[in-house]
Formats: structure tokens, C-alpha cells, sequence
């Protein structure tokens, strides 16, 4: 047994604070945070807790700094690190000019390997413990995404990508190759240490109906993996889809006729979407993740939060690097209150923060395991540092109550804030200054 000990201000989500105004969050300005085995044991004010630590356990003192659960991305590509920021295209022609050519690479292990490992980095750099994450359609890609999660002991998600037309013949598979492909991977890594499987169909264009119906045949072969995909991202993209899919009702359709629809799936975007598609995903339980950076950075368009919590869809946030521009879920959410502005309406940090852990955990149903600091979780978290700049020292110095101060870290914030990333307690990443 061994029992680790954190002191510093502490924050996270009991609840939703749209759906419980009273006690959604729960602050500690100066806690004690236990963690025994990787899982945490307790969570309390310093001053109850700490006649109970027998003076053999070591303290580490994070005071002047805010313990968090780690970050929880719900939709990434990690081949796409290296084409980060590049210029000047919306989707259907930034896949074609940038994203199919890098992609093309990972059928070589170990650069697979090399990207992995470097994407795994940047995640721990942001405070980013868990995320749902595209490989390439390469089988080699995920193993390699899978080894290097595995050897850092990380709860992630990813899958091969699925895609037999419209795009290079490198970069395609077949119906059946897939199918069989994923299955491997299923069988190797699903439920391996913290990884899980995710089905993964680029998006609709490049899928033939037959290959849809074979990610659907997957999902009811092993019904616990996920689906991630695309959905309604960009005007051309839907006009293209109506095309190839000329007797499905709408985008959603596409999917929803094979099968790829409920609570296990989780769809980025979802910006262009009838009253119907809504009602759809609400009742199917699918899941929507909002990427503010690569909405703004490719031009797609504005996710109406309000609509979708309204119509009772489930949702949570992603970076989806490299159309999004940033790993850090700070940058998220600063981009993500800045959308939400121009339809009127203000994202409180608290909902904001909530959805990049809780509201993660629970859109893809692993709240019982992370998300919050409630006693049997797995101590993913991180250490904040609201004084990591001179402008956040000066800012946050101003700030009289907690939500001044988590809305100027959430809107100034980026990879400098985040002084350490823990993982089942054990120290993954720590700021060199
Ligand atoms: N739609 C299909 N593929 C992609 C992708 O790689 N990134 C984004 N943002 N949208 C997509
Ligand atoms: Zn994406």
C-alpha cells in the first residue's frame, strides 16, 4: 500500500452547474488530497486531515496552487500534430492539401511511434489525462498510439481509421479489411490496462454505405467499445454527403442506418444540424464534441451550446489538433466562451471547467472511474499555477471571488499554467522553469 499526500487549493465537479446551481463545484482553498494505490482516498481541508497522516507519509506542498482532475479531451488526431497551423484552407480542401499526405506516413511503425510518443507529451504538457483519439487508417498507427498510452499507463480511447473511397488509394481500406483490422485491435488492446477501443469511421464521405454497416457490425459484436466519427462540421461537407447518401434523410441518417448511433458514440462537431437530428441524438444519447479551435481555425462555423443542452444532448469538449490550434484546454475554453459570445450568450468558467473533466467523464461514461476527487477515482490530476505569468500573476491578483479568478485562467490560460500532470498519483510531468 502506499499512500501519497498533495496540499494546495483544490477544485472539481460534483454536478452539472446548469442543471445544479447549489453545490455543482466544490472549492478547498488550502486541502489535503490522499491518494492510496493510484485512487483517491480523500479529499478535505488541511486542517481536518492532517492529524490522520501517520508522519511516515511524505507531503508534497503544491500551497498557492489548485489541484484539479486532469483534463479530458473527447476528440483528437494524433498523426495530424505536425500539420498543426497550416494556412489558409476550410475542411474539404485542408484534408486533401494537408491531412491525407501527413497521414500517409504512419503506415511506417515507427514514425507512428515517434508522433505518438511526442503527441502523449504534449498531452501531459496541457494537463490532459485522458482524450478520444484518431490514428490513421494504418493498423501499425494504433498500435503504436496504444503502446505508447500503455507504457505511461494512461486512460485512453483511440481506433484505426476506417475509410474505403474518396481519399488516396494509400490511404484506403475495404468493408471487410477494416472490419477484420479493427477486430484485431479490439481483441489486442480493448481493456487492456486503462485502453479502450473506439470504431472509427473518418466521417460519412469516406465511407461506403457497406463499410458504415460493417463499423455498425463492430458495435454489436463487442458492445462496450465506442464510435467516434465527424458529423455536420462544414456547408460543402453536408452538401456532399446529401449527395452520396442520396435516400438517407439528412447527415445524421447516414450513421443512424447503420447503426452508429447511442451512448457509446461520440460525433465532433455537430454545428449544422436540423431540430430533428437533434431530437435523434438526444434520444439515442449520442454524444457531440464541441472543438472551439479548429471550428473558428477552419471556418466551419458556431456551436450553439444552448441549443444542444436545450434539445438534452450530450456533449463535451475537444481540441481536435491540428484542425483545432491548440492541445491545451485552457485555449479550448477561452475560444469556446468567445463562440458562445457571438450567439449572445456567457459560458460560465464554471460550466466551462465542469465539461473539460466531469462533463468529459460522463459524455464518454467513465465518470465512475475519473472526472472528479470523489474517494475510489483514479488520481489523474493536475497542479495549476495561477501565477505561472507576469500578466496571470498581476490578473489574478485583482480578482475578489473564485469565478473572477477560474474566468481570467480560463481565458488567459494555456500549457504554462499547468505546473505538474499526475497519473494514478505518480508524478508524469512536471514544468521545468
Ligand atoms: N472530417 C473528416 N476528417 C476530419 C479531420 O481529420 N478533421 C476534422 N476537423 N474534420 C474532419
Ligand atoms: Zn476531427
Amino acid at each position: 500500500m502506499t499512500l501519497h499526500a498533495f496540499r494546495g487549493s483544490a477544485l472539481h465537479y460534483l454536478e452539472d452547474p446548469l442543471t445544479h446551481a447549489e453545490h455543482a463545484s466544490e472549492f478547498i482553498e488550502d486541502a489535503l488530497l490522499l491518494v492510496e494505490d493510484g485512487k483517491i482516498k480523500a479529499l478535505a481541508p488541511y486542517a481536518e486531515l492532517r492529524h490522520k497522516l501517520e508522519p511516515s507519509v511524505k507531503l508534497v506542498d503544491y500551497s498557492g496552487k489548485l489541484l484539479m482532475p486532469g483534463f479530458i479531451d473527447l476528440h483528437t488526431h494524433y498523426p495530424q500534430t505536425e500539420i498543426i497551423a497550416s494556412y489558409g484552407k476550410q475542411l474539404l480542401d485542408w484534408l486533401n492539401n494537408y491531412t491525407f499526405p501527413t497521414e500517409a506516413k504512419f503506415s511506417d511503425a515507427s514514425y507512428a511511434k515517434s508522433i505518438a510518443e511526442l503527441f502523449i507529451d504534449e498531452l501531459l504538457r496541457n494537463g490532459t489525462t485522458t482524450a478520444m483519439v484518431f490514428a490513421t487508417v494504418h493498423k501499425a498507427s494504433a498500435d503504436a498510439f496504444f503502446e505508447a498510452a500503455a507504457a505511461q499507463n494512461l486512460r485512453m480511447i483511440a481506433g484505426k481509421v476506417l475509410m474505403d473511397r474518396n481519399a488516396p488509394a494509400d490511404l484506403c481500406d475495404t468493408a471487410e479489411s477494416g472490419y477484420v483490422e479493427s477486430a484485431e485491435l479490439i481483441e489486442k488492446w480493448h481493456g487492456k490496462q486503462r485502453l479502450s477501443y473506439a470504431v472509427t469511421p473518418r466521417f460519412a464521405p469516406t465511407s461506403t454505405p457497406e463499410q458504415l454497416h460493417s463499423a455498425g457490425q463492430l458495435l454489436q459484436t463487442y458492445p462496450d467499445v465506442y464510435l467516434q466519427s465527424h458529423l455536420a462540421e462544414n456547408h460543402d461537407e453536408l452538401a456532399w454527403v446529401a449527395r452520396l447518401f442520396p435516400k438517407a434523410r439528412d447527415y445524421l441518417d447516414a450513421y443512424e442506418q447503420a447503426g452508429l448511433l447511442g451512448s457509446r458514440c461520440v460525433y465532433a462537431h455537430g454545428i449544422h444540424l436540423s431540430e430533428s437530428a437533434c431530437e435523434r441524438l438526444a434520444e439515442s444519447a449520442t454524444v457531440l464534441a464541441h472543438c472551439p479551435t479548429s471550428n473558428l481555425f477552419l471556418g466551419s462555423g458556431l456551436f450553439d451550446m444552448q441549443r444542444i443542452s436545450d434539445a438534452g444532448i450530450r456533449y463535451a469538449l475537444g481540441t481536435d489538433v491540428g484542425g483545432g490550434t491548440s492541445f491545451s484546454m485552457f485555449r479550448t475554453l477561452a475560444e469556446a466562451y468567445k463562440i458562445q459570445q457571438l450567439q449572445q450568450h456567457s459560458l460560465h468558467p464554471h460550466q466551462s471547467l465542469y465539461l473539460a473533466t466531469l462533463g468529459g467523464a460522463r459524455a464518454l461514461s467513465l465518470d465512475h472511474l475519473i472526472g472528479n476527487f470523489l474517494p475510489g477515482k483514479e488520481a489523474d490530476f493536475i497542479v495549476v499555477d495561477p501565477q505561472a505569468t507576469p500578466l496571470l500573476s498581476f490578473r489574478t491578483a485583482q480578482c475578489d471571488s473564485l469565478t473572477e479568478m477560474l474566468f481570467a485562467l480560463t481565458t488567459l490560460g494555456d500549457d504554462r499554467l499547468i505546473y505538474a500532470t499526475y497519473i494514478l498519483g505518480n508524478l508524469a510531468y512536471l514544468q521545468e522553469r
